[in-house]
Protein backbone atom coordinates (compact mmCIF):
# COMPACT_ATOMS: atom_id res chain seq x y z
CA UNK A 1 0.00 0.00 0.00
CA UNK A 2 1.26 3.72 -0.78
CA UNK A 3 0.81 5.61 2.07
CA UNK A 4 0.28 9.41 1.25
CA UNK A 5 2.38 11.59 3.79
CA UNK A 6 -0.35 14.97 4.23
CA UNK A 7 0.29 18.13 6.17
CA UNK A 8 -1.60 19.54 8.93
CA UNK A 9 -2.84 22.16 5.88
CA UNK A 10 -6.93 22.70 6.04
CA UNK A 11 -6.85 20.87 1.97
CA UNK A 12 -5.03 17.87 3.87
CA UNK A 13 -6.71 17.51 7.31
CA UNK A 14 -10.04 17.23 4.35
CA UNK A 15 -8.23 14.48 2.18
CA UNK A 16 -7.50 12.71 5.66
CA UNK A 17 -11.09 13.17 7.16
CA UNK A 18 -12.50 11.50 3.65
CA UNK A 19 -9.90 8.72 4.21
CA UNK A 20 -11.32 8.22 7.44
CA UNK A 21 -15.38 8.27 6.21
CA UNK A 22 -14.24 5.42 3.24
CA UNK A 23 -12.92 3.26 6.36
CA UNK A 24 -9.48 4.05 5.58
CA UNK A 25 -6.58 4.48 8.14
CA UNK A 26 -4.61 7.85 9.07
CA UNK A 27 -2.09 8.69 11.43
CA UNK A 28 -2.59 11.81 13.10
CA UNK A 29 -0.62 13.90 16.25
CA UNK A 30 -1.80 14.04 19.86
CA UNK A 31 -0.64 15.63 22.17
CA UNK A 32 0.25 12.26 23.44
CA UNK A 33 1.55 10.43 21.39
CA UNK A 34 0.56 10.22 17.41
CA UNK A 35 -2.67 8.07 17.09
CA UNK A 36 -3.14 5.24 14.67
CA UNK A 37 -7.20 6.72 13.47
CA UNK A 38 -10.26 4.98 11.87
CA UNK A 39 -14.02 4.77 12.24
CA UNK A 40 -14.79 4.27 15.50
CA UNK A 41 -18.32 2.76 14.33
CA UNK A 42 -17.00 0.77 10.99
CA UNK A 43 -15.75 -2.48 12.74
CA UNK A 44 -14.01 -3.24 9.12
CA UNK A 45 -11.96 0.01 10.00
CA UNK A 46 -11.24 -0.48 13.40
CA UNK A 47 -10.38 -4.40 12.40
CA UNK A 48 -7.89 -3.25 9.78
CA UNK A 49 -5.76 -1.26 12.73
CA UNK A 50 -5.06 -4.33 14.27
CA UNK A 51 -3.77 -5.57 11.20
CA UNK A 52 -2.04 -2.43 10.43
CA UNK A 53 -0.25 -2.58 14.54
CA UNK A 54 -0.08 -6.58 14.43
CA UNK A 55 -2.18 -5.98 17.45
CA UNK A 56 -3.86 -8.61 19.80
CA UNK A 57 -7.59 -8.64 19.33
CA UNK A 58 -9.11 -8.88 22.64
CA UNK A 59 -6.80 -5.08 23.27
CA UNK A 60 -9.79 -1.96 23.32
CA UNK A 61 -9.22 0.91 21.25
CA UNK A 62 -9.87 4.58 22.44
CA UNK A 63 -12.59 6.81 20.77
CA UNK A 64 -11.21 9.91 19.85
CA UNK A 65 -13.96 12.61 19.81
CA UNK A 66 -13.80 16.15 19.48
CA UNK A 67 -16.78 17.53 21.03
CA UNK A 68 -17.36 16.94 25.12
CA UNK A 69 -20.99 16.75 23.81
CA UNK A 70 -20.46 13.47 21.47
CA UNK A 71 -19.75 12.05 24.64
CA UNK A 72 -23.27 11.13 25.12
CA UNK A 73 -24.07 9.27 21.94
CA UNK A 74 -20.97 6.41 23.10
CA UNK A 75 -21.63 6.29 26.60
CA UNK A 76 -23.85 6.06 29.69
CA UNK A 77 -23.13 9.51 31.34
CA UNK A 78 -21.78 8.96 35.07
CA UNK A 79 -22.92 11.85 36.22
CA UNK A 80 -21.89 15.11 37.95
CA UNK A 81 -18.09 13.65 38.90
CA UNK A 82 -17.81 13.00 35.03
CA UNK A 83 -19.13 16.59 34.08
CA UNK A 84 -16.87 17.78 36.62
CA UNK A 85 -14.02 16.22 35.59
CA UNK A 86 -14.18 16.75 31.76
CA UNK A 87 -15.49 20.33 32.32
CA UNK A 88 -11.64 21.01 33.95
CA UNK A 89 -9.04 18.50 32.06
CA UNK A 90 -10.88 17.94 28.59
CA UNK A 91 -9.80 18.93 25.95
CA UNK A 92 -6.58 17.20 27.29
CA UNK A 93 -4.18 13.98 28.01
CA UNK A 94 -7.17 11.96 29.88
CA UNK A 95 -9.00 9.12 28.87
CA UNK A 96 -12.59 8.02 30.98
CA UNK A 97 -13.96 4.18 30.60
CA UNK A 98 -17.90 4.23 30.55
CA UNK A 99 -20.59 1.88 30.19
CA UNK A 100 -20.46 1.69 26.12
CA UNK A 101 -24.02 2.51 24.23
CA UNK A 102 -24.86 -0.27 21.63
CA UNK A 103 -23.68 1.88 18.79
CA UNK A 104 -19.91 1.16 19.78
CA UNK A 105 -19.24 -1.80 17.79
CA UNK A 106 -17.60 -4.82 19.71
CA UNK A 107 -14.54 -4.79 17.83
CA UNK A 108 -14.14 -0.97 19.14
CA UNK A 109 -14.12 -2.08 22.76
CA UNK A 110 -12.28 -5.78 22.43
CA UNK A 111 -15.71 -7.17 23.42
CA UNK A 112 -16.27 -5.26 26.39
CA UNK A 113 -19.51 -3.38 27.46
CA UNK A 114 -17.40 -0.33 28.52
CA UNK A 115 -15.95 2.21 25.82
CA UNK A 116 -12.73 4.28 26.65
CA UNK A 117 -13.43 8.01 25.42
CA UNK A 118 -10.97 10.94 25.05
CA UNK A 119 -11.17 14.70 23.79
CA UNK A 120 -7.48 15.58 22.57
CA UNK A 121 -6.64 19.25 23.05
CA UNK A 122 -4.23 18.74 19.72
CA UNK A 123 -5.53 21.17 17.25
CA UNK A 124 -4.86 18.83 14.02
CA UNK A 125 -6.80 15.89 15.82
CA UNK A 126 -9.75 17.29 16.30
CA UNK A 127 -9.77 18.59 13.25
CA UNK A 128 -9.69 15.57 11.92
CA UNK A 129 -11.74 14.44 14.06
CA UNK A 130 -14.55 17.26 13.06
CA UNK A 131 -14.22 16.86 9.69
CA UNK A 132 -14.52 13.28 9.47
CA UNK A 133 -18.02 13.72 11.09
CA UNK A 134 -17.79 10.37 13.40
CA UNK A 135 -15.68 9.64 16.48
CA UNK A 136 -12.10 8.11 15.98
CA UNK A 137 -10.59 4.85 17.11
CA UNK A 138 -6.96 5.08 17.54
CA UNK A 139 -4.56 3.07 19.02
CA UNK A 140 -0.46 4.59 19.54
CA UNK A 141 0.38 4.70 16.09
CA UNK A 142 3.51 1.75 16.42
CA UNK A 143 3.93 -1.32 15.40
CA UNK A 144 2.87 -3.40 18.36
CA UNK A 145 4.92 -4.08 21.37
CA UNK A 146 7.53 -1.16 19.80
CA UNK A 147 7.73 2.66 21.48
CA UNK A 148 4.57 4.76 21.21
CA UNK A 149 5.84 7.46 18.46
CA UNK A 150 5.62 10.71 19.33
CA UNK A 151 7.44 12.22 16.33
CA UNK A 152 6.12 12.24 12.53
CA UNK A 153 9.60 10.07 11.66
CA UNK A 154 8.94 7.67 14.15
CA UNK A 155 5.63 7.30 12.86
CA UNK A 156 6.74 6.38 9.12
CA UNK A 157 9.35 4.60 10.47
CA UNK A 158 6.61 1.83 11.69
CA UNK A 159 3.77 2.48 9.20
CA UNK A 160 4.84 3.75 5.82
CA UNK A 161 3.16 1.06 3.40
CA UNK A 162 1.02 -0.22 5.64
CA UNK A 163 -1.43 2.45 6.28
CA UNK A 164 -3.43 4.83 3.70
CA UNK A 165 -1.93 8.54 5.13
CA UNK A 166 0.10 9.72 7.85
CA UNK A 167 -0.12 13.38 8.86
CA UNK A 168 3.11 15.32 9.32
CA UNK A 169 2.28 17.19 12.77
CA UNK A 170 4.67 18.89 15.35
CA UNK A 171 6.41 16.17 17.96
CA UNK A 172 4.23 15.66 20.92
CA UNK A 173 3.47 17.55 23.69
CA UNK A 174 3.69 15.02 26.46
CA UNK A 175 4.95 12.28 25.17
CA UNK A 176 2.89 9.32 27.12
CA UNK A 177 -0.45 8.03 26.47
CA UNK A 178 -3.24 9.60 28.25
CA UNK A 179 -4.23 8.18 31.82
CA UNK A 180 -6.60 5.82 31.91
CA UNK A 181 -9.43 6.23 34.15
CA UNK A 182 -12.28 4.16 35.08
CA UNK A 183 -15.29 5.77 36.01
CA UNK A 184 -17.82 2.78 36.34
CA UNK A 185 -17.14 1.99 39.51
CA UNK A 186 -17.96 3.61 42.92
CA UNK A 187 -14.20 5.05 42.97
CA UNK A 188 -12.66 6.43 40.08
CA UNK A 189 -9.18 4.29 39.70
CA UNK A 190 -6.81 5.02 37.13
CA UNK A 191 -5.82 1.67 34.74
CA UNK A 192 -2.78 3.24 32.91
CA UNK A 193 -0.84 6.36 34.90
CA UNK A 194 -0.33 9.50 32.67
CA UNK A 195 0.70 13.25 33.27
CA UNK A 196 -2.93 13.67 34.59
CA UNK A 197 -2.34 12.39 37.85
CA UNK A 198 -4.40 10.91 40.99
CA UNK A 199 -3.84 13.88 42.88
CA UNK A 200 -5.09 15.83 40.05
CA UNK A 201 -8.31 14.31 39.82
CA UNK A 202 -8.72 14.01 43.24
CA UNK A 203 -8.30 17.55 43.45
CA UNK A 204 -10.65 18.29 40.23
CA UNK A 205 -13.77 15.82 42.28
CA UNK A 206 -13.03 16.61 45.95
CA UNK A 207 -12.78 12.89 46.14
CA UNK A 208 -10.02 10.58 46.30
CA UNK A 209 -8.39 8.54 42.74
CA UNK A 210 -6.78 5.74 43.23
CA UNK A 211 -4.59 3.52 40.80
CA UNK A 212 -5.14 0.14 39.72
CA UNK A 213 -3.18 -1.91 42.32
CA UNK A 214 -2.20 -4.23 39.09
CA UNK A 215 -0.11 -1.59 38.13
CA UNK A 216 2.07 -1.93 40.99
CA UNK A 217 2.43 -6.01 40.23
CA UNK A 218 4.54 -7.72 37.31
CA UNK A 219 2.48 -9.59 35.09
CA UNK A 220 4.11 -13.07 36.07
CA UNK A 221 2.29 -12.50 39.68
CA UNK A 222 -0.73 -15.25 40.35
CA UNK A 223 -2.42 -11.95 41.47
CA UNK A 224 -1.93 -9.51 38.34
CA UNK A 225 -5.18 -9.26 37.13
CA UNK A 226 -5.75 -6.00 35.50
CA UNK A 227 -8.92 -4.35 34.22
CA UNK A 228 -6.84 -2.72 31.22
CA UNK A 229 -6.27 -5.54 28.63
CA UNK A 230 -3.48 -3.57 27.31
CA UNK A 231 -1.52 -4.33 30.52
CA UNK A 232 -1.14 -7.61 29.74
CA UNK A 233 1.06 -7.28 26.58
CA UNK A 234 5.14 -6.54 26.17
CA UNK A 235 4.84 -3.26 25.17
CA UNK A 236 7.32 -0.46 24.48
CA UNK A 237 10.41 -2.66 23.61
CA UNK A 238 13.33 -1.03 21.77
CA UNK A 239 15.49 -3.50 19.80
CA UNK A 240 18.45 -2.94 22.05
CA UNK A 241 18.64 -5.09 25.18
CA UNK A 242 17.51 -2.42 28.09
CA UNK A 243 18.44 -2.74 31.81
CA UNK A 244 17.33 0.09 34.33
CA UNK A 245 19.27 1.04 37.51
CA UNK A 246 17.90 2.25 40.52
CA UNK A 247 19.39 3.76 43.08
CA UNK A 248 21.08 7.19 44.22
CA UNK A 249 21.64 9.15 41.66
CA UNK A 250 25.14 9.58 42.12
CA UNK A 251 25.50 5.46 42.26
CA UNK A 252 23.53 5.23 39.68
CA UNK A 253 25.29 7.26 37.53
CA UNK A 254 28.99 5.86 38.79
CA UNK A 255 27.87 2.21 37.72
CA UNK A 256 25.91 2.84 34.74
CA UNK A 257 28.96 4.37 33.33
CA UNK A 258 31.42 1.79 34.86
CA UNK A 259 28.89 -1.42 32.92
CA UNK A 260 28.90 0.95 29.92
CA UNK A 261 32.42 0.47 29.54
CA UNK A 262 33.02 -2.83 30.52
CA UNK A 263 30.17 -3.88 27.54
CA UNK A 264 31.91 -1.36 25.53
CA UNK A 265 35.16 -3.29 25.88
CA UNK A 266 33.42 -6.71 25.19
CA UNK A 267 32.32 -5.14 21.52
CA UNK A 268 28.75 -4.15 22.70
CA UNK A 269 27.20 -1.01 21.76
CA UNK A 270 25.79 0.20 25.13
CA UNK A 271 24.03 4.01 26.10
CA UNK A 272 23.33 5.04 29.06
CA UNK A 273 20.34 7.01 29.61
CA UNK A 274 19.69 9.10 32.67
CA UNK A 275 17.08 11.64 32.72
CA UNK A 276 17.72 14.91 34.58
CA UNK A 277 16.31 14.54 38.61
CA UNK A 278 13.41 16.57 39.56
CA UNK A 279 12.02 17.07 36.05
CA UNK A 280 9.70 14.14 35.24
CA UNK A 281 7.69 15.40 32.73
CA UNK A 282 11.02 16.46 30.51
CA UNK A 283 11.41 12.45 30.95
CA UNK A 284 8.25 12.08 29.61
CA UNK A 285 8.38 13.70 26.65
CA UNK A 286 12.08 12.51 25.54
CA UNK A 287 11.58 8.58 26.79
CA UNK A 288 10.21 7.05 23.38
CA UNK A 289 11.91 8.80 21.00
CA UNK A 290 15.06 8.59 23.25
CA UNK A 291 14.88 4.42 22.93
CA UNK A 292 13.80 4.88 18.97
CA UNK A 293 16.88 7.46 18.68
CA UNK A 294 18.87 4.94 20.40
CA UNK A 295 17.86 2.10 18.29
CA UNK A 296 18.44 3.52 14.57
CA UNK A 297 22.04 4.26 16.61
CA UNK A 298 22.78 0.72 16.39
CA UNK A 299 22.76 0.64 20.12
CA UNK A 300 22.65 -3.10 22.10
CA UNK A 301 22.63 -2.35 24.87
CA UNK A 302 20.87 0.74 27.20
CA UNK A 303 21.17 1.21 30.71
CA UNK A 304 18.41 3.74 32.31
CA UNK A 305 18.52 4.86 35.19
CA UNK A 306 15.41 4.39 36.86
CA UNK A 307 13.16 7.77 37.88
CA UNK A 308 11.77 8.48 41.35
CA UNK A 309 8.32 7.05 41.66
CA UNK A 310 6.89 9.07 44.69
CA UNK A 311 6.45 11.76 42.02
CA UNK A 312 3.18 10.87 40.16
CA UNK A 313 4.69 11.53 36.78
CA UNK A 314 7.66 9.64 37.27
CA UNK A 315 5.64 6.64 38.47
CA UNK A 316 3.82 7.00 34.82
CA UNK A 317 7.18 6.79 33.02
CA UNK A 318 8.43 4.15 35.02
CA UNK A 319 5.36 1.79 34.19
CA UNK A 320 6.42 2.56 30.28
CA UNK A 321 10.17 2.18 31.34
CA UNK A 322 9.65 -1.07 33.20
CA UNK A 323 7.90 -2.33 30.28
CA UNK A 324 10.59 -1.36 27.80
CA UNK A 325 13.22 -2.97 29.74
CA UNK A 326 11.07 -6.58 29.71
CA UNK A 327 11.11 -5.95 33.66
CA UNK A 328 15.02 -6.17 33.62
CA UNK A 329 15.64 -4.20 37.02
CA UNK A 330 18.72 -3.80 39.72
CA UNK A 331 18.68 -2.07 42.40
CA UNK A 332 21.81 -0.66 43.85
CA UNK A 333 22.15 -0.54 47.86
CA UNK A 334 23.27 2.32 48.71
CA UNK A 335 26.55 3.40 48.10
CA UNK A 336 26.95 0.81 45.74
CA UNK A 337 30.06 0.64 43.70
CA UNK A 338 30.68 -2.88 42.31
CA UNK A 339 28.55 -4.21 39.37
CA UNK A 340 27.32 -7.49 40.27
CA UNK A 341 29.27 -10.62 39.75
CA UNK A 342 32.25 -8.73 39.10
O1 LIG B 1 -2.74 9.05 24.56
C1 LIG B 1 -3.40 8.08 24.15
O2 LIG B 1 -4.28 7.56 24.85
C2 LIG B 1 -3.08 7.55 22.76
C3 LIG B 1 -3.46 8.64 21.75
C4 LIG B 1 -3.36 8.17 20.32
O3 LIG B 1 -4.71 9.16 22.04
N1 LIG B 1 -3.77 6.32 22.50
C5 LIG B 1 -3.39 5.16 23.11
O4 LIG B 1 -4.10 4.05 22.73
O5 LIG B 1 -2.49 5.09 23.91
P1 LIG B 1 -3.63 2.57 23.02
O6 LIG B 1 -4.58 1.72 22.25
O7 LIG B 1 -2.21 2.41 22.70
O8 LIG B 1 -3.93 2.35 24.53
C6 LIG B 1 -5.26 2.24 25.01
C7 LIG B 1 -5.27 1.74 26.44
C8 LIG B 1 -4.91 0.27 26.50
O9 LIG B 1 -4.12 0.03 27.64
C9 LIG B 1 -6.28 -0.38 26.60
O10 LIG B 1 -6.25 -1.65 27.19
C10 LIG B 1 -7.03 0.63 27.46
O11 LIG B 1 -6.58 1.88 26.99
N2 LIG B 1 -8.48 0.56 27.23
C11 LIG B 1 -9.17 0.89 26.13
N3 LIG B 1 -10.49 0.64 26.28
C12 LIG B 1 -10.64 0.14 27.53
C13 LIG B 1 -11.76 -0.30 28.29
N4 LIG B 1 -12.99 -0.29 27.79
N5 LIG B 1 -11.52 -0.75 29.54
C14 LIG B 1 -10.27 -0.76 30.07
N6 LIG B 1 -9.18 -0.35 29.40
C15 LIG B 1 -9.36 0.10 28.14
MG1 LIG C 1 -0.11 1.76 22.57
Amino acid sequence: MKTKILTTGAADIDEAAEIIRRGGLVAFPTETVYGLGADALNEKAVAAIYEAKGRPSDNPMIVHIAHAEDLKKLAVHAGADLQRLIGVLWPGPLTVILKKKRCVPDRTTGGLDTVAVRMPENDTARDLIERSGCPIAAPSANISGRPSPTRAVDVIADMDGRIDAIIKGLDCRVGIESTVLDMTEDVPVILRPGIITADRISEVLGRKAYYDKALYRKPESDDFKPKSPGMKYRHYAPEADMLIVKGKEADVRKYAEKLRRQKEAAGIKTAVLIFEENDAAKAAHDFFSALRDLDRAGTELIIAGALNTEDQIGFAVMNRMIKSAGYNIIRLPDGAEKIKGE
